[in-house]
């Protein structure tokens, strides 16, 4: 069973995603750790687009994807940890614009579907790499909300941040990923949209499991 989960940053996919992992006994795969595995190596490579492509053809980066986990690796050395700084946050939607990064994250994405049940979630799944997905969803949510969320996210973490900033890089991913050439943001024709501004959590974990149940037969 696959099933996909798109939508824009701070509209609850990763929390939901999980949640619905854990209760319906399938993996979770994060496929923004992957486009954040690259731009973690574009970060280290002084934002130099040519060194960065050289270094790319090393094949240094790999993933791991346990059970709630997608975990990326530079040189064997795990970095999953680094994934979510500041400084990976404001680049990756230029590095996640570059088609040949696309090409490799959904192969490596393809490939980890193969040999589990999982609920995959991103900006392309139900479009461009799973269009075939079992079920697709797509989340949404206000802007004001989404950066109230993603502040008090990353506030509990070790990173100070401002609300207008938070909201800032919000508003500017949007913009690029979905005006990108390649593989934009955009809702599948057959995706269910949830806009998780004023439900709680429980129901929109909920509003997925019933789909999920749907298609799943009864086990008696
Ligand atoms: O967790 P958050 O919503 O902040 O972002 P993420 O899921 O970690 O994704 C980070 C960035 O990766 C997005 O803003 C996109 O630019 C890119 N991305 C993408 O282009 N396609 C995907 N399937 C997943 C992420």
């Amino acid at each position: 069973m696959l099933i996909v989960i798109d939508g824009p940053a701070g509209a609850g996919k990763s929390s939901t995603a999980k949640a619905v992992a854990r209760k319906a006994g399938v993996d979770y795969i994060d496929s923004g750790a992957l486009y954040r595995g690259f731009t973690l190596l574009y970060v280290h490579n002084g934002q130099n687009k040519s060194k960065f492509f050289d270094v790319i053809d090393e094949e240094i980066l790999s993933f791991e994807f346990d059970r709630d986990t997608s975990k990326a690796f530079i040189r064997g050395e795990e970095v999953t940890d680094k994934l979510r700084s500041e400084e990976v946050t404001r680049n990756v939607s230029t590095v996640a614009a570059l088609p040949e990064v696309r090409r490799k994250v959904s192969a490596a994405l393809k490939n980890a579907a193969l040999s589990r049940n999982c609920i995959a979630e991103g900006r392309d799944l139900g479009t461009v790499v799973f269009p075939d997905a079992d079920l697709k969803f797509f989340l949404t949510a206000d802007i004001q909300e989404r950066a109230l969320r993603r502040h008090k996210e990353i506030r509990a973490g070790a990173e100070p941040a401002n609300l207008e900033q938070v909201k800032e890089n919000l508003l500017s991913r949007d913009h690029q990923d979905t005006n990108r050439a390649v593989d934009p943001l955009k809702k599948a024709d057959d995706a269910i949209e949830i806009d998780t501004t004023r439900t709680t959590f429980e129901e929109q974990v909920n509003m997925i499991l019933t789909e999920i149940q749907k298609i799943t037969p009864h086990k008696h």
